[in-house]
C-alpha cells in the first residue's frame, strides 16, 4: 500500500547536507561577511529550498492534549540589514530585556517595523537573481519561550510554522535547527532531540528578501513576518506521518470506493488500523480495510457540500490507540470530457472570484471570522468558486470551502512576473519550482473542494513548468492542471485567458484544436467603480459549453487601514508609506471594500450569476431555467408579487415545482386585481428565507403627469421672472439664478450643464479621447434667450478650451400655477464629440436638504451596464449614504432608471424632480471636479452645499482598468437626448 506513496524526494536538503549541527556559528559568520562571498549562502542559493524541514504532509488534526499553539507576543528585534542583527541572540542566556515584543502571527511592517511596499509586476529592488540587497534587507529576530508538557516525553515533538514571509533560520535552545523558504507553505521541524520537558527557547532569524523573493512576485503588498499560526505537537514514535484519501466513483457516479493510503513512521513495527466512516451520527463502515465500498453516498459538490466523517485509528501491538485522524470526506469526481469541466459527471460552470488573503489591518494575517465572512458573501452572491490567488491559503480556508461548498483552484506559491520566463527556463531553479508544487499538493491533497491545481501565476513559460506539470499529473491524476502562461502547451489541461475581450474568447475557442476547456482565469477587473456587463459574460459562458467560466479579479481591495494625525481613518495604497517603487492604486480591485463591506458591484453580480434564469412575460407567464448542475427547483420556494409603485397588491407562492438542472419550465401567475393598476411583477426564488434569484418586469411604467396650467414670465428675456404667490424663479440671461419657495432659497448658484464625470478607474481607455476633447474644462455660453407666451427659451452651447463646440442645449422653461418649474431639455451632441461620460446638469442645494429619496432602481448604486440586479421601488437614503465610499474618489453613487427623486430636509421641505423619461441621478457634498482631484477619500473637503447631479444619460462603467472598457452598447454615443423635468418645491 505504501509503495505508491510518493515521499518527497527533492525538496529539502536534510541532515545529509553539510550542516554542522554542533556549530551554529557557521551560519552567523557567513551572514556577517556578506560582501565577501560568492555565495553558498542559503538565502541567495536557489538550490537550497530548506534545511532540515520535514517533507510536506497533509493538514490534519492532533489530539488536543498533544498540541500547543505558540501564537502570542514574542520578543522581537528588528534591523534594516542582516549585518546589523544581534549576534548570538539565539542562545538561551542572551538578554532580550531591551527587546520589543511583536504579535505572532503578525507582519513587521504593520507593527511599526519597516514599511509595507506595494508593487505589481516590478520587484521592489533591481532583480539580480539569486542575489538580493544586503544593506537593505530587513531582518527580524524573534525569541520565544515555550513549554513542553511533561506528558509529552517519549513522543516525537514537532514544531510547525504555517507561514513565514520570506525565509528564516531556526534555533531551539541555542541549537541550530534548520532553515526555510516558501512563504505561504508550512515549515515543520522535528525538534524532539532539542527540547526538554518544561521551558524551552525558540529563536528565529527571518529576512525580508532572499532568492525566494524572485519566486514570490505576486501583485500584492510585500509584508514580512511570521504571519500564520505556530504550534508544537507530539506524536508517538509510531504514528501516521501522512495520509491520502481518494473517493473513486463508479461509471454512473453512484457507488463509491473509499481508498485510504497511510504513511506510517514505523511501517515495520506491529500495528493495526481501524477505519470508521460516519454519515452524521450514523456509522456506515467500520473495519480494518483501507479500501472499501460505500453504497451510493451523497456526493460532494459546491451546491451540495455533503461530507462524511472519516476516522482513522492507529493502534500499537497491544491494541492501544496511538494516533487518530478525523477528516471530512467529500465523495466526488472531477473530469474534463469533451472540453467540459465535469463534477460527478455533470458539466459545471465556474462562477468564481480570485481571492487574496487580506485584512486591511493585519495584512495576510486573517481570522476565521474573515474567512467565514468571505465564504458567506461568496455563497450569498451566487459565486461558486474561488482561486487562491496566488498561493496556498491558510489550511482552514479549504476546510471551510469543503464544508460550505466552493470549488477551489489551489495555486502554487510562485510568480516571477518581473523576470517573466527567465527562471522558468533555468534548470537551476527547477528544485525550487518542484518544492513549491510538492508543498502545496501534499498539504492540500485531501480536500474535496480543490478541483484544479494551478502551477502559479505569471511566471512566463519554460521547461520547469513542463516538469512540475508532469509531476503533478503522475502524483495526482484526479485533478486537472492549469497555468495561464503555459498558453496552449500540452502541459495544461485547461487553456486560461486573462481579461480577454469577447472576440479573443471566441477566437481561442475556435483555435484551440485539442478541444480543451477555456477558462477566464482572470477577468472583470473590479477596480473601483467597475464590473459592468457581467450579464454579457454570463451569456457568453452559457452559449459555449467549452467555456467553463471565469474568476473575477478580485475579491477584496488590498488597501491598508491608516489613521491620520487628526484622527481620520483612511485606506492606503502603493506609495502611501513612502514605498518606492510602487504601483499605486492597482491593488484596489475588490468586490469588497478593505473592511469587507460589499461594494454595489457584488450586489448586482448576484443577479447576473443567479442559479435560475427567469423570464417574465406581461401576461403573467414566467419561464424559469435551472442553471444549477445538481439542485432541483423543488427545493426552493417561488414567490410572486404584483407591485404598484412600492405597494404590493397581490402575492403568492409556489412550492415543489420539479425542475431538474438545465431544464426550463413555465408557470403562470394570477393576474393583478385590476390589470392597469399594477406596474411591476416580481418573482423571487428562495432557499428557505434566502433569495437566490430574482426578476422584475415593469408592466406599466409609472405615470408622470406634466403640469398643464402655466403662468407667464415677467421682465425681459435678460431678466425673466416666473412668480406665483409662494414661489419665484429668477432667470439671468436665460439661466436660473434663484428659486424661492415659501421664503426659502432652494438652489445655490445656477444649474450647470455637465458632460464630464470624475473618471472612474475604469474610464482609462476613454481618457485620451476625453482629454483630447477637453471634457474636463468646458465652458457654456448662452447663444439666445427669448420669451413667448408662458415660455422662456434658452439656447446654450458647450465648448472646450480650444473653442470647439461639443453640444448645443435648447431648454424651454415654464412654471405652472402651483409654482412647479418644467424644463424641457433638447441636447444635440456634436458629431466630433467622443463617447461622453455623461450628459446632464448639476444643481446646488442648501445643506439642510440632506435626505434623498427616489423611485427608480435601488437601493444600491447602479449604472446602465450594472443595474439589472437592482429593483424598482421607492427608496430612502441620505446625502451621506448616497456617496459610495470608494477609497479612491471617482464618479460614484449613481442611481439608474429614476422617474422621480427628491431632496429634502427633516420636515420634508425641499425639491422633487420627475421626468417623463427615466434619468440617472446622484447627490454628493462634492462637485465632479472635487471627486476627480482627490487621491484618497479622506482628502475630500465637503462643500457648503449639496451637489445634485441629474443626467439624461450616463455611460456604463465597464472593466477598462485592465481589460475591455465599457461595451459599445453602454457608451454614451447618442447624438440627441430629450427629457422634460418637472421640478416641484415641497
Ligand atoms: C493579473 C495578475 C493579477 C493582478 C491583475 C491586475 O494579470 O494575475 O495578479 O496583477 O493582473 O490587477
Ligand atoms: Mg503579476
Amino acid at each position: 500500500m505504501l509503495q505508491n506513496y510518493h515521499p518527497n524526494k527533492m525538496t529539502t536538503i536534510n541532515q545529509t547536507s553539510k550542516i554542522n549541527w554542533e556549530d551554529n556559528t557557521g551560519v552567523l559568520s557567513s551572514i556577517q561577511t556578506l560582501k565577501t562571498s560568492n555565495s553558498t549562502r542559503e538565502w541567495e542559493n536557489a538550490a537550497i529550498t530548506g534545511i532540515n524541514k520535514l517533507p510536506p504532509r497533509s493538514w490534519r488534526n492532533y489530539e488536543p492534549d498533544f498540541i500547543r499553539c505558540l501564537n502570542g507576543n514574542w520578543k522581537f528585534n528588528w534591523n534594516p540589514s542582516p549585518v546589523l542583527a544581534p549576534e548570538g541572540f539565539q542562545v538561551p542566556d542572551y538578554s532580550d530585556a531591551d527587546w520589543d515584543t511583536i504579535p505572532v502571527p503578525g507582519h513587521w511592517e504593520l507593527n511599526g517595523y519597516g514599511r509595507p511596499i506595494y508593487t505589481n509586476i516590478q520587484y521592489p529592488f533591481k532583480p539580480t537573481p539569486p542575489t538580493v540587497p544586503h544593506e537593505d534587507n530587513p531582518t527580524g529576530c524573534y525569541r520565544h519561550e515555550f513549554t513542553v508538557p511533561e506528558e509529552w516525553s517519549g513522543r516525537r515533538i514537532y514544531l510547525s510554522f504555517r507561514g513565514v514571509d520570506c525565509c528564516f533560520y531556526l534555533w531551539i535552545n541555542g541549537q541550530y535547527t534548520g532553515f526555510s523558504k516558501v512563504s505561504r507553505c508550512p515549515a515543520e521541524f522535528d525538534i524532539t532531540d532539542l527540547v526538554t520537558s518544561g521551558l524551552n527557547l525558540l529563536a528565529v532569524r527571518e529576512q525580508r528578501w532572499s532568492d525566494a523573493t524572485y519566486l514570490e512576485d505576486q501583485d500584492m503588498w510585500w509584508l514580512s513576518g511570521i504571519f500564520r499560526d505556530v504550534y508544537i505537537y507530539a506524536l508517538p514514535e509510531q504514528h501516521i506521518e501522512d495520509f491520502e484519501i481518494k473517493t473513486i466513483l463508479d461509471e454512473d457516479y453512484c457507488d463509491a470506493e473509499l481508498d485510504i493510503s497511510l504513511k506510517l513512521s514505523q511501517p515495520e513495527a506491529a500495528h493495526s488500523v481501524k477505519v470508521s466512516l460516519f454519515d452524521g451520527e450514523k456509522l456506515i463502515y467500520q473495519g480494518a480495510e483501507l479500501k472499501f465500498p460505500v453504497n451510493n453516498p451523497e456526493k460532494w459538490t459546491a451546491e451540495t457540500p455533503n461530507l462524511y466523517l472519516l476516522n482513522i485509528e492507529l493502534s500499537d501491538a497491544s491494541g492501544r490507540v496511538i494516533d487518530r485522524i478525523d477528516w471530512q470526506v467529500g465523495f466526488r469526481r472531477v473530469e474534463i470530457k469533451d472540453g467540459q469541466f465535469l463534477v460527478n459527471g455533470q458539466p459545471v460552470l465556474l462562477l468564481g472570484v480570485n481571492r487574496h488573503e487580506f485584512n486591511c489591518r493585519t495584512g495576510r494575517v486573517i481570522s476565521e471570522t474573515d474567512m467565514l465572512t468571505d465564504i458567506k458573501l461568496m455563497k450569498e452572491n451566487n459565486l461558486n468558486a474561488v482561486r487562491t490567488a496566488h498561493y496556498p491559503n491558510n489550511s482552514l480556508w479549504y476546510e471551510l470551502c469543503d464544508q460550505y461548498g466552493l470549488y477551489v483552484i489551489d495555486e502554487v506559491d510562485l510568480e516571477t512576473h518581473g523576470l517573466m520566463d527567465k527562471l522558468s527556463k533555468d534548470p537551476a531553479w527547477l528544485p525550487a519550482y518542484m518544492d513549491r508544487h510538492k508543498r502545496m499538493l501534499e498539504r492540500d491533497k485531501n480536500h474535496a473542494c480543490i478541483v484544479i491545481w494551478s502551477m502559479g501565476n505569471e511566471s512566463g513559460f519554460g521547461n520547469n513548468f513542463v516538469e512540475t506539470s508532469n509531476w503533478l499529473k503522475q502524483r495526482d491524476p484526479s485533478r486537472p492542471v492549469n497555468y495561464y502562461h503555459a498558453g496552449t502547451d500540452a502541459c495544461v489541461d485547461i487553456v486560461d485567458l486573462h481579461y480577454p475581450p469577447i472576440e479573443k474568447v471566441l477566437e481561442t475557442l475556435e483555435n484551440e484544436k485539442c478541444g480543451r476547456p477555456i477558462l477566464l482565469e482572470e477577468y472583470a477587473h473590479s477596480m473601483g467603480n467597475s464590473t459592468g456587463n457581467m450579464r454579457e459574460y454570463m451569456e457568453l459562458f452559457e452559449s459555449h459549453p467549452r467555456l467553463i467560466g471565469g474568476f473575477i479579479w478580485d475579491w477584496i481591495d488590498l488597501a491598508l487601514h491608516r489613521t491620520s494625525e487628526d484622527g481620520q481613518t483612511w485606506y492606503a495604497f502603493g506609495g502611501d508609506f513612502g514605498d518606492e517603487p510602487n504601483d499605486g492604486k492597482f491593488c484596489m480591485n475588490g468586490m469588497l471594500y478593505p473592511d469587507r463591506k460589499p461594494q454595489p458591484k457584488l450586489l448586482d453580480l448576484k443577479h447576473s450569476f443567479q442559479p435560475f434564469a427567469i423570464c417574465i412575460k406581461p401576461n403573467g407567464k414566467i419561464s424559469i431555467r435551472n442553471r444549477y448542475s445538481f439542485r432541483n427547483l423543488n427545493e426552493f420556494r417561488v414567490v410572486w408579487q404584483w407591485q404598484e409603485q412600492d405597494r404590493i397588491t397581490k402575492k403568492g407562492e409556489f412550492k415543489d415545482i420539479s425542475l431538474k438542472p438545465g431544464q426550463t419550465t413555465e408557470i403562470e401567475i394570477p393576474l393583478p386585481p385590476s390589470e392597469t393598476a399594477s406596474s411591476f411583477l416580481n418573482i423571487s426564488i428562495c432557499d428557505g428565507e434566502i433569495e437566490v434569484a430574482y426578476e422584475q418586469l415593469m408592466v406599466t411604467p409609472p405615470e408622470v403627469a406634466l403640469p398643464e396650467d402655466f403662468i407667464s414670465p415677467t421682465g425681459s428675456s435678460k431678466k425673466a421672472i416666473f412668480e406665483t404667490t409662494e414661489t419665484r424663479a429668477k432667470f439671468d440671461n436665460g439661466i436660473l439664478s434663484s428659486y424661492v419657495c415659501d421664503g426659502t432659497e432652494m438652489i445655490i448658484g445656477s444649474p450647470e450643464l455637465q458632460l464630464y464625470r470624475a473618471p472612474t478607474l475604469n474610464d482609462r481607455p476613454f481618457l485620451p479621447e476625453w482629454e483630447e476633447a477637453g471634457l474636463a474644462d468646458l465652458s457654456t455660453a448662452v447663444l439666445k434667450v427669448s420669451m413667448s407666451d408662458n415660455k422662456l427659451m434658452v439656447e446654450q452651447v458647450i465648448r472646450n478650451a480650444k473653442d470647439i463646440e461639443l453640444a448645443r442645449v435648447a431648454t424651454v422653461w415654464q412654471m405652472d400655477v402651483s409654482g412647479c418649474l418644467v424644463a424641457d431639455f433638447d441636447v444635440k451632441i456634436s458629431a466630433q464629440a467622443p463617447p461622453l461620460p455623461r450628459c446632464g446638469f448639476a444643481l446646488k442645494c442648501p445643506l439642510k436638504f440632506d435626505r434623498f429619496s427616489w423611485f427608480g432602481r435601488g437601493p444600491f448604486e447602479t449604472y446602465c451596464d450594472r443595474k439589472l440586479g437592482a429593483r424598482f421601488g421607492q427608496w430612502q437614503s441620505t446625502v451621506d449614504e448616497m456617496h459610495e465610499p470608494y477609497p479612491v474618489p471617482q464618479e460614484n453613487g449613481n442611481r439608474s432608471d429614476v422617474y422621480c427623486a427628491q431632496l429634502s430636509d427633516k420636515a420634508g421641505s425641499g425639491l422633487k424632480i420627475e421626468s417623463d423619461t427615466p434619468f440617472e441621478t446622484s447627490v454628493h457634498y462634492y462637485t465632479t471636479a472635487d471627486l476627480g482631484k482627490a487621491e484618497h477619500l479622506h482628502e475630500l473637503q465637503r462643500r457648503p452645499y449639496i451637489v445634485w447631479n441629474i443626467d439624461l444619460a450616463q455611460a456604463g462603467v465597464g472593466n477598462g482598468s485592465h481589460g475591455p472598457g465599457t461595451l459599445p452598447q453602454y457608451q454614451l454615443t447618442a447624438k440627441r437626448l430629450r427629457h422634460s423635468f418637472i421640478i416641484t418645491p415641497l
